[in-house]
């Protein structure tokens, strides 16, 4: 392709939050590649591969009245064939947070990531702050291992009442769904403590932990402040730091965070 090119990695299923990812790469670029695959190296062996959500006819449609130009799809064998046993481990980063509760999954999303930057050789590439781990991550890999692109990470679309679009949004019930609202509830709580001066972390996540336990159908995960760049847990809050955390609805789990000090 002759021009800029920018790619938008997704597991389809779009929503909101990926077409602000594909608006700001149209702008960005003479071309927009998204990429459609729910990759199963991401996925534990207790997780939803089989069941998360699909519906391509539907976001082919979307992504087309998007003015997207190419739409990658592969099928599992194209990107894992016979014999591949290559993997891409970031290290710490990938322990840490999500990665302690989903052992391998930055492993496999460091390790698809990697082949779409090859196959499709972008100039700038396209993630969302809603997955602020898999950023992290993702930056590091693409400073480490010298990938010839631009890293561009977009705010978090929210629904109005603050509840971080999801494809996994739907599986939860319109009570859950009420309940979900916590999340950020609780991180406008962090951001509001930060505003005015709070800087000792463990304050932070003790409101936060009592905000979630307050939601009744909410169980909490993990709350977590750390420094945005190495993900190691704050005792003081000194500079750019990413509040997150995760809850669980039923069997439906939920992440979102903040940025504290950017
Ligand atoms: P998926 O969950 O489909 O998300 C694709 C991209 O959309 C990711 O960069 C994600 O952070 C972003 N995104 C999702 N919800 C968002 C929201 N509410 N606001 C802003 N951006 C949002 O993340 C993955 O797929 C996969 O791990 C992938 C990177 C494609 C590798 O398989």
């Amino acid at each position: 392709m002759v021009g800029t090119v920018g790619l938008v990695p997704t597991m389809g299923y779009l929503h909101e939050g990926h077409r602000a990812l594909v608006e700001r790469a149209r702008a960005e670029n003479d071309h927009v590649v998204v990429s459609i695959f729910v990759n199963p190296s991401q996925f534990g062996p207790k997780e939803d591969f089989a069941r998360y959500p699909r519906d391509l006819p539907r976001d082919l449609k979307l992504l087309r009245r998007g003015g997207v130009d190419l739409v990658f799809n592969p099928s599992p064998v194209d990107i894992y064939p016979d014999g591949f046993t290559t993997w891409v481990t970031v290290e710490g980063l990938s322990d840490r947070l999500e990665g302690q509760r989903r052992p391998g999954h930055f492993r496999g999303v460091a390790t698809v990531v990697l082949k779409l930057f090859n196959l499709v050789q972008p100039t700038r590439a396209y993630f969302g702050q809603k997955d602020g781990q898999q950023v992290a991550i993702l930056k590091r890999m693409a400073e480490d291992l010298d990938c010839p692109l631009e890293v561009v990470v977009c705010p978090t679309v929210r629904a109005p009442d603050g509840l971080a679009l999801s494809s996994r949004n739907v599986y939860l019930t319109p009570e859950q769904r009420k309940g979900a609202t916590v999340l950020y509830r609780a991180l406008c709580e962090a951001a509001r403590l930060h505003q005015r001066g709070e800087r000792d972390a463990e304050s932070v996540r003790s409101a936060l932990r009592e905000i979630v336990e307050s939601e009744p159908a909410a169980a909490l995960d993990y709350v977590s402040v750390a420094d945005t760049r190495t993900l190691r847990e704050l005792d003081r809050i000194t500079g750019p730091a990413m509040v997150s955390l995760a809850v669980r609805f039923g069997s439906t789990r939920l992440i979102d965070n903040v940025l504290l000090g950017e």
